[in-house]
């Protein structure tokens, strides 16, 4: 079976990337990771990317803080175009994509969101959640549009919120469940590009 080959955009930690880079490492992910490019300079999702000796780079971004300049993103389509990327993922990618990108790879840009969306958009999430008194959240992984944690749910994964939770606790336990759940998301795209020849209709 043909792999799925992916780019993956961060700006922080990098846990879900870890989790993704290992299960193709160990056969479970008929992907194969292409480039890690992250916004911020330091971040520690560059350092992951080398230590699995993926092609990786920083991508200044520009002068906007919530977004790429366009000129950046249209770098960055044609970066991830040269590379043969099919499927874009964001893992903790703070910035909202935009036309160059969105038409680029249209259904072919997934996010993960740390609640059950459509509930608890933004930041701290799984802090909404606790205080809006939920018995239950979880995460998300859903196509991405020009708005922030929009777009077409893929897979959502329930984490139960136990009395005793702390912001921390629990958003512990939500990145557990995203580590889990992001991979299985991705095989099913995979499953679809080994079958099919025509996963993306590209205009050039
Ligand atoms: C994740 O919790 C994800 O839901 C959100 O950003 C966080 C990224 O974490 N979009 P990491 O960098 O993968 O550790």
């Amino acid at each position: 079976m043909s792999k799925l080959p992916i780019g993956i955009l961060g700006s922080g930690k990098g846990s879900n990337c870890r989790a993704i880079l290992g299960k193709i490492r160990i056969g479970e992910l008929a992907a194969e990771a292409r480039l890690v490019i992250s916004d911020v300079l330091d971040a520690p999702i560059l350092d992951i990317a080398r230590e699995f000796s993926v092609p990786n780079a920083y991508l200044p971004p520009g002068h906007f803080r919530t977004r790429l300049e366009p000129q950046v993103e249209e770098e960055l389509v044609r970066i991830l175009r040269s590379a043969g990327v099919e499927l874009v993922v964001l893992a903790g990618f703070m910035r909202v994509l935009k036309t160059p990108m969105l038409e680029a790879f249209p259904r072919r840009i997934i996010n993960i969101h740390p609640s059950l969306l459509p509930k608890f958009t933004g930041l701290e999430a799984w802090k909404q959640a606790l205080a809006a008194g939920e018995k239950v959240t979880g995460c998300t992984v859903h196509h991405v549009d020009d708005k922030i944690d929009h777009g077409e749910i893929i897979a959502q994964r329930e984490v139960p919120i136990l009395p005793n939770d702390t912001a921390e606790s629990l958003h512990e336990r939500i990145q557990m469940a995203e580590r889990k759940l992001y991979p299985d998301v991705i095989r099913q795209f995979c499953e679809t590009f080994g079958e099919k020849a025509s996963f993306v209709v590209r205009e050039s």
